[in-house]
């Protein structure tokens, strides 16, 4: 409903409101701002993406609601010093794909974002901002308890500066080189992999050659259910683009090709492979039993 707020919060229609909510009917909270008769306040129309994302929630079919989900997403960032980092291409746009669309299908969701400069998928999904690899494992390992699912599509970076710089480097001499000494991050997803027990745990494998080898050689290594692999050197698709082309390989040695795709899309495709892998762990625990 779009109306003035006085008509709004009058008791009638609040009562008429709470009367077809009763019957079934779902309505969207109106609008906050100016109004079409000159006045400000509560009532008007939502914006339109606001109900087509509604429209898609009840639309969806809710085939997670029993599952708890923990993404990490986005990139990581090392300090140099107070004004210089490292840190990588990823924009976050597949992990936050992930998470709305579990959310979407009813799962109660955690995502552990670093960095991203893209905005929050929705605003009723657990988030927990990190930067540094280090954080990331720290917040991981604090959630990853209460979660049956946990999807790893965060690009954590493989090494951190060794020393801390509390002051900004100077450049010194006549030299045209410097040299940084890293250290090696904590391996977020292999740590998990050791203490996963009936979690279904899923990676993502960005490659620039061998992609099926080099995914199926980290599934198996890091004790993995489910990996995803993308071939980030093709144009077009992988890093910062709204869409992707992938490969699911699962733990059995399957592998999907999956064609280019939003991420959206592909965030669902993967949610369906979990799903089956959720089953076949349920149906091998009910058969031991
Ligand atoms: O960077 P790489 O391709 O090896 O990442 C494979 C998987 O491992 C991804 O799912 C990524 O989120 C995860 N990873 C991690 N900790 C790291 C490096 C990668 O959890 N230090």
């Amino acid at each position: 409903p779009s109306m003035n707020t006085k008509m709004w919060s009058s008791k009638m229609v609040q009562a008429n409101i709470e009367k077809l909510k009763d019957a079934g009917y779902e309505f969207m909270e109106p609008a906050s701002g100016d109004l079409a008769c000159g006045t400000e306040g509560k009532g008007r129309l939502p914006a339109i993406e606001e109900i087509l994302e509604r429209m898609e929630d009840i639309f969806t079919s809710k085939d997670l609601t029993e599952e708890t989900v923990l993404v990490t997403a986005g990139p990581t960032m090392e300090f140099i010093d107070p004004v210089r980092c490292i840190t990588n291409r990823s924009s976050g746009k597949m992990g936050y794909a992930v998470a709305k669309m579990a959310k979407r299908r009813g799962a109660d969701v955690t995502l552990i974002t670093g960095p991203a400069t893209i905005e929050f998928p929705r605003n009723d999904i657990d988030i927990v901002h990190v930067t540094t690899a280090c954080q990331m494992r720290d917040a991981v390992m604090e959630h990853y308890k209460k979660a049956g699912v946990v999807i790893m599509t965060a690009a954590v970076a493989d090494f951190r500066c060794r020393e801390e710089n509390c002051q900004k480097i100077k450049k010194k001499g006549d030299s045209n080189y410097m040299t940084l000494e890293l250290e090696k991050n904590p391996d977020i997803i292999g740590e998990l992999g050791k203490v996963k027990e009936q979690r279904i745990i899923v990676g993502f494998a960005a490659e620039t050659e061998n992609l099926l080898d080099n995914a199926k050689e980290k599934l198996k290594k890091k004790n993995l259910d489910i990996i995803v692999a993308n071939d980030v050197a093709k144009a077009g698709i992988g890093f910062g683009s709204d869409n992707n082309e992938v490969m699911i390989i699962e733990k059995s040695g399957k592998a999907k090709q999956v064609p280019l795709l939003s991420k959206e899309e592909i965030a669902n495709i993967i949610l369906d492979s979990v799903k089956k892998a959720l089953k076949n762990k349920k149906r091998i625990k009910e058969d031991w039993y």
